[in-house]
């Protein structure tokens, strides 16, 4: 007993004397610094970085008890001279004295912006854009994202030629992911975790993979929109055909630096930087953040680098829309891509009681509900159980029934696990009067459908009319042939109000419902409770047009500067 305390106490000291340095620590943060390079003092880059990081310490050392050490995070070499490091705010301003010093930007957490589309696009093997000639060259797309499940088959290498020897960049080992995970296909992996992990601590390794890995399926999902190999896809049945990245004979090099909790700037610049170093033709960001002035956006300044460097980028508008001036990455050296629909639908028809019809969106495969009870929250204004929030619906209430959710505050599988765990046969997830009538289809885990909001005022109307309303719902599977083009309300929109005289987005392409490779460890609705597994899943968001933006530059602009370099 004694020991025991003794080590407990022990325990203790150890605890509070571990604690109080990273308290101090506390109002340190990243900072991605821009320095002169024609003032360096050293011989190297990384010397003059240190010897800097070194005279802040030094000069704050005897006045400034409070902050914890300046920690250098990343040194850059292509996409800026500078480097990224963790400091208190005090170190800045004492960093602001140095010669070379040009600006210095907090580190920032961006967000991830979340197969008939070549088809839909007119791209036909053999003719135009997917002719010989255009497949032929070796265009290496950087892929900067979540990660990649390398054994998708989607990412094989079957039929493609050695890796390009201008090629210098590498296939990083990691948490599962080894040399071997790369091919010819897969020509490069790296992983970029230190600015994420100096604002938000260490990875949780049962949550995420340390390694190119994904963990997520985002970044799967969009390498292989981009350059994904041939390969029979479909989801439960539905959308089935060949499916091929828009530039299914390129290489793929994948930058990850989005995990759980976000991607960090400073990472994404290091990951540019690399990828600048590493001879990528092209780089896909389907990511973002609010847009910002060119100077202190550091996809922006990397992306510059990167377009002197004969590379060219394409980014994501962001999904904010349909509010005007949300679209984010405007600067001009940036192709930036919207999101519209593609020709196709999956149809989910209800009827209601009164045999009023509308038409739905679901990726759910299977029986049709018969006419059955619709509830809709527990009490007339009972908001969390109108939204389907967790905990909210009372199961003696909703056993059987179709239940009625409204959009917003929660996801949109979520609503149906919830509904599921509470005994609902059936949900009819609907649309606020701001969704309008944008209907996604998702893997729900009970037979459900997405109305817009027309269908959901008339279904609320409907409801007040009767004391037993009822609703049935019939799945009809794929349908093509949907007026297409059509822009996505989610598609962030300009006028880009960070230079009112460029015109953002510069173009759109197919970000709604669309099917791409995905990771089996990974639901397709990302919920823990589902344990479906499948090989190819359906997504939307602008991240889902950006890799289909590089159709344009393969068309027009990276021809002629493959020719230059
Ligand atoms: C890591 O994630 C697991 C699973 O979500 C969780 O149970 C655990 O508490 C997490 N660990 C830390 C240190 O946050
Ligand atoms: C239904 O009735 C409730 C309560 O009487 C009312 O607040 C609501 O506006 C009505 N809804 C419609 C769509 O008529």
């Amino acid at each position: 007993m004694e020991t025991a305390t003794m080590m407990c106490k022990t325990a203790m000291l150890m605890l509070i004397f571990i604690v109080t340095p990273s308290n101090a620590s506390m109002n340190m943060q990243t900072y991605i610094v821009h320095m002169d390079r024609t003032k360096m003092t050293t011989t190297t880059s990384d010397r003059w970085y240190e010897s800097v990081i070194e005279s802040v310490n030094e000069l704050l050392d005897q006045e400034d008890h409070e902050s914890g050490k300046p920690k250098l995070v990343h040194v850059y070499k292509t996409a800026i001279s500078g480097f990224a490091a963790k400091l208190s705010t005090k170190q800045v301003e004492s960093l602001k004295r140095l010669n070379g010093f040009i600006s210095a930007t907090p580190d920032e957490m961006l967000a991830l912006h979340t197969t008939h589309s070549p088809q839909f696009l007119g791209l036909e093997r053999g003719k135009g854009l997917w002719s010989g000639s255009n497949l032929e060259s070796d265009v290496i797309i950087g892929v900067v994202d979540s990660g990649i499940w390398p054994e998708h088959v989607s990412f094989n290498d079957i039929g493609m030629s050695p890796v390009p020897s201008k090629w210098k960049g590498e296939c990083e080992e990691g948490t599962k992911f080894s040399k071997s995970n790369c091919n010819k296909k897969l020509i490069g992996a790296r992983a970029f975790f230190e600015g994420y992990e100096a604002a938000v601590g260490k990875i949780n390794e049962t949550e995420d993979y340390r390694s190119a890995r994904d963990a997520e399926g985002h970044g799967t999902h969009t390498a292989s929109t981009a350059a994904g190999n041939l390969a029979y896809a479909s989801i439960f049945g539905l959308a089935k055909g060949l499916a091929g990245g828009v530039r299914y004979t390129s290489r793929i090099a994948v930058y990850k630096t989005c995990w759980s909790q976000g991607c960090a700037s400073s990472d994404i610049l290091a990951a540019i930087d690399q990828a600048i170093a590493d001879g990528v033709d092209v780089l896909s960001l389907s990511l973002g953040g609010s847009a910002k002035p060119y100077h202190s956006d550091p996809i922006a300044i990397g992306a510059f680098q990167a377009i002197k460097n004969g590379i060219f980028v394409s980014c994501s508008a962001g999904n904010s829309g349909p509010s005007s001036s949300t679209v984010s990455n405007t600067a001009p050296w940036i192709m930036t891509v919207g999101a519209s629909y593609l020709d196709r639908s999956f149809e989910a028809i209800v009827e209601l009681g009164d045999r009023q019809i509308f038409e739905g969106s679901s990726l759910y495969v299977g029986k049709a509900l018969k006419q059955l009870p619709l509830f809709y929250g527990n009490t007339i204004g009972d908001l969390r159980a109108a939204f389907c929030i967790d905990g909210s619906l009372k199961k003696n209430l909703v056993k059987g029934k179709i239940v009625i959710c409204q959009r917003g505050i929660t996801s949109r599988t979520e609503k149906g696990e919830v509904v599921k765990l509470a005994g609902g046969a059936g949900m009819l997830l609907i649309n606020s009067v701001n969704e309008g009538e944008e209907l996604f289809a998702d893997a729900h885990v009970l037979p459900a459908s997405a109305l817009g909001a027309i269908a959901g005022k008339a279904i609320k109307a409907y409801l007040n009319s009767t004391n037993k309303p009822t609703a049935s719902i019939t799945f009809k599977g794929t349908v093509y042939g949907k007026l297409a083009p059509l822009m996505a309300a989610f598609s962030s929109r300009g006028p880009n109000h960070v230079g009112l005289d460029l015109l953002k987005p510069d173009i759109t392409a197919p970000g709604m419902n669309i099917l791409a490779a995905w990771p089996p460890s990974t639901s397709p609705t990302e919920l823990k409770s589902d344990k479906r597994t499948v090989l190819f899943n359906i997504a939307s968001g602008t991240s889902m047009s950006c890799p289909h933006g590089m159709v344009l530059s393969a068309l027009e602009l990276l021809q002629p500067w493959n020719q230059v370099t």
